[in-house]
């Protein structure tokens, strides 16, 4: 029979815990096309990726990712159906209210990427209340995008930068690389190492543009509800095997 806890144990070990990534993103998709197999309503398929969510959070956290970001709706997901949308923006409570005590006890603060004044007043006041609660935890940032796009927030990064420059805050000449970064919702965390895509799409779909020059993707044809520690697990010891030269030799 086959035997799934001694299969993750066996993964667990070939894992090298000094050459973990630091910062690992996920764009959680799959949960439609995943609910439409078993012919559910698409929010089947998104409250089963919710279980996902709290056990990929909790593996990271276990395991010492230092930064998780979970791709959780984008600034082009305003374009679904109102109902769905709804229903995210409920399971969105509903994850924050059920994990919020474990989140808290596990040490992890929560950081959001993306404009939450756009989101409705529940999940905006949810969402408040979460980081607010989470602000001084420092044994992993998880990082939500939120009403998330990558284009979104290089946009607002330079009116900002525009801002402080007419402000007389910063000059002209001493805007670098690392000051465009700073100006981001991801502002003093390191980019993304390795970046997850479940449900067999190859395309970034608006993540973290700027920030993902070098990191190293992995893609796999997995649903994101079917998505568990085993699959993380993998990911990780394929990100280890691979060879960063950052354009040198
Ligand atoms: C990802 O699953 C969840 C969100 C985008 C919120 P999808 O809802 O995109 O699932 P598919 O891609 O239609 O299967
Ligand atoms: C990306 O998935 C956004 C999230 C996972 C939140 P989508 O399902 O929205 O992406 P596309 O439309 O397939 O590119
Ligand atoms: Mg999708």
């Amino acid at each position: 029979m086959y035997n799934r806890r001694a299969e993750i144990e066996k993964l667990k070990k070939r894992i090298d815990m000094n050459r973990l990534p630091v910062h690992v993103g996920i764009i959680m998709d799959g949960n439609g096309r995943w609910a439409k197999k078993r012919l559910l309503p698409r929010l089947a398929g998104h409250r089963e990726g919710m279980e996902r969510v709290k056990e990929i959070v909790e593996v990271s956290s276990n395991l010492g990712i230092k930064y998780l970001t979970l791709y959780a709706f984008s600034t082009e997901n305003w374009k679904r159906p109102k109902e769905e949308i709804d229903g995210l923006m409920k399971l969105l409570v509903y994850y924050l209210i059920t994990e919020l005590d474990t989140l808290i006890k596990n040490n992890v603060k929560i950081h959001i990427l993306g404009d939450i004044t756009e989101l409705p007043d529940r999940p905006r006041i949810e969402v408040e209340n979460a980081v607010e609660r989470t602000k001084n935890n420092n044994h992993m940032t998880l990082n939500i995008a939120l009403n998330y796009g990558g284009r979104d927030e290089i946009v607002k990064g330079i009116k900002d930068i525009v801002n402080d420059v007419k402000l007389g805050n910063i000059e002209v000449d001493d805007i670098d690389e690392k000051t465009i970064s700073n100006y981001l919702y991801t502002r003093f965390q390191p980019d993304p190492d390795l970046l997850i895509r479940p449900s067999g799409e190859l395309r970034l779909s608006n993540f973290m543009l700027y920030q993902i020059a070098y990191t190293e993707f992995w893609f796999s044809n997995t649903y994101w509800p079917d998505f568990r520690e085993e699959h993380f697990y993998r990911a990780i010891i394929d990100y280890q095997k691979r060879d960063r030269r950052y354009g040198g030799i």
